[in-house]
């Protein structure tokens, strides 16, 4: 298993930092983020933050409404919220500094990094919500599901445990299905079509990403896609 010290040995495509925060979010970062940081120097293992909770594993939470909804509804699971955009990040805090959310721990970095870090079967259930598309053939190796990253999830997922994606992006759509559907490590969950579901299921909020999207009026769209496997 690569230490943390191997971290620069992947290669972040995207962007880390956007516009200057507000005041606000500053101080949440200087102030909340620290409590409840991911710190692998300090402890290498980070499903040791949850003594034993199940742990569930978001990859690019974005705003993070979906990760905050998901740690209020489910307050006896520890969730860990992967995401290297720093104005994201600051946006998930807010979120749990007004909701009192107490069972969420960031990785304000490559997702990648933390899931090589964590043990064989400790992750119940993992979220990769729109991810960035990456739609030109040449950078498709930079989607985030695909056949690098589907064995490292395999790894880390307990036997039974879903893994939930969504795309509103065609070509994207069609690469993730693929991977998926042809991965040794997972099968379709039984309501979806060989793992396709066209409606979220009824404890799945949208994303902040998936509402902008939807209000775009775009001709011959087929819209959003949503995915269940099951770790097999
Ligand atoms: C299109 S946005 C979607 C955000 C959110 N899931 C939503 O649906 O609103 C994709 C997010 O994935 C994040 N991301 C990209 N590569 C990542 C990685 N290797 N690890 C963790 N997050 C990543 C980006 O910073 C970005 O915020």
């Amino acid at each position: 298993m690569p230490s943390f010290f191997e971290k620069a040995s992947y290669i972040l495509h995207g962007r880390r930092k956007g516009r200057p925060l507000r005041t606000g979010k500053t101080a949440l970062m200087q102030t909340l983020l620290p409590r409840i940081e991911i710190n692998l120097e300090q402890q290498s293992n980070p499903a040791d933050y949850f003594s034993g909770k199940d742990i569930w594993l978001e990859v690019g939470f974005g705003g993070g409404e979906h990760l905050a909804w998901q740690a209020k509804e489910n307050p006896n699971v520890g969730m860990i919220g992967c995401e290297p955009y720093v104005n994201a990040v600051a946006s998930l805090l807010k979120h749990i500094d007004e909701g009192a959310l107490q069972n969420i721990r960031v990785w304000d970095d490559d997702a990648r990094i933390v899931i090589d870090a964590l043990p064989d079967n400790s992750i119940s259930r993992a979220f990769v919500l729109f991810p960035d598309p990456w739609p030109k053939n040449r950078h498709a190796n930079r989607r985030f599901i695909g056949p690098e990253n589907l064995p490292k999830l395999a790894r880390i997922m307990k036997s039974g445990a879903q893994l939930r994606v969504a795309s509103d992006d065609p070509t994207l759509q069609e690469y993730m299905l693929e991977h998926l559907r042809a991965s040794p490590d997972f099968k379709p969950a039984p309501d979806t079509e060989h793992g396709m579901r066209k409606t979220r299921l009824d404890d799945w909020p949208a994303t902040r990403y998936e509402i902008k999207e939807l209000a775009k009026k775009r001709p011959n769209w087929k819209g959003p896609e949503y995915y269940v496997f099951i770790r097999k």
